[in-house]
């Protein structure tokens, strides 16, 4: 099982760095979107990070070259048929991600291995999609998927240990660490990452400390390289919210319940960096 050739579907924030780690690392990689805006806007922002990275000096001059020879744009799912792996990175909408696992399965050769992204839906259930249910996992990155270590590689009742194991040695091809663990909503990071996340939501809008002081303890008083209400804005507070759903609805544990300012900052439309503002202004003052 071993891959050679992988696609990614998505060149999203998560895709397009997905895609750009996977070519960078030699293997002939192939991303597809929607429509080719969105894939020029995709591969726009990986040649821009790396185009940074040499400026840098942290990306070799090869290093672009041989993403511009190992990375290919499509609109066509039809496109990934003879990949070994597909990565899935679009929406999280269980209804999309039925049909797009439904029509890979019906162009890819049979021994590909299915792979999601997902953040918090269950693999198990993304399984029944297909009919090859034993080559479907879950590949868990971490944003910005080019400088964050970590993959959670998932595996479902049903996955053959053998497509865990191929993808073990994928992920330690693109030089990331790979964990592995079992199909449970949240996996490893979220299940610990999210609570607290929440707390520090819960300690703000008590009044306990101000925002900077919340940040700035868990930084300097933990070693982490962001405060919670910073890493929020960061990740997208609808996402974090999107998935603190997922999983009250899940385990039913107060410590999952999204507080109340966090669920009116996303119905305002204070969803972080990517609306210009969260917790912190992005556009006109944002966080050094
Ligand atoms: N190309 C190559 N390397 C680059 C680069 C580029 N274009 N830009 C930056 N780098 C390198 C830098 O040189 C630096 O390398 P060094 O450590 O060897 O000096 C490193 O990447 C860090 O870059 P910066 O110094 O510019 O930035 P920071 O030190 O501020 O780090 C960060 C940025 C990596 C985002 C850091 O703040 C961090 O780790 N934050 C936490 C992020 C996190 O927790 N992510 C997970 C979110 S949860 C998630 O994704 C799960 C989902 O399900 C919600």
């Amino acid at each position: 099982m071993a891959i050679q050739k992988v696609g990614v579907v998505g060149c999203g924030l998560m895709g397009s760095g997905i895609a750009q780690v996977s070519a960078q690392a030699g293997f002939p990689t192939v991303v597809r979107e929607v429509s080719k805006e969105l894939l020029d806007k995709g591969l726009g922002s990986v040649f821009k990070f790396l185009q940074g990275g040499v400026e840098k000096g942290k990306v070799s001059q090869f290093d672009l070259d041989k993403v511009k020879e190992n990375l290919k744009g499509t609109t066509e799912l039809k496109d990934l048929a003879d990949c070994d792996l597909v990565v899935e990175a679009i929406t999280e909408n269980l209804g999309v991600k039925k049909e797009t696992f439904g029509t890979l399965d019906s162009v890819c050769k049979p021994e590909t291995i299915f792979a999601s992204n997902t953040s918090s839906l269950s693999i198990t259930e993304l399984s029944t999609f297909v009919k090859r249910p034993q080559r479907m996992i879950g590949l868990h990155f971490f944003n910005p998927v080019p400088l964050m270590k970590l993959v959670e590689v998932v595996r479902t009742v049903r996955t053959d240990p053998a497509a865990v194991e191929a993808a073990n040695a994928w992920c330690k091809a693109i030089g990331k660490t790979a964990v592995n663990c079992g199909d449970s909503t949240g996996f490893v990071v979220n299940r610990l990452l999210v609570p607290y996340m929440l707390d520090a939501v819960r300690v703000y809008e008590q009044g306990l400390a101000s925002r900077d002081d919340i940040d700035n303890a868990m930084k300097l008083g933990c070693g982490y390289p962001m405060g919670p209400l910073l890493l929020g804005d960061y990740v997208g507070l609808d996402t974090t919210y999107y998935i603190t759903q997922i999983m009250f609805d899940e385990f039913k544990e107060p410590r999952f319940a999204a507080p109340p300012l966090l669920k009116r900052m996303v119905l305002a439309g204070l969803h972080g960096r990517k609306t210009g503002k969260g917790f912190y202004d992005w556009s006109t003052n944002p966080p050094s």
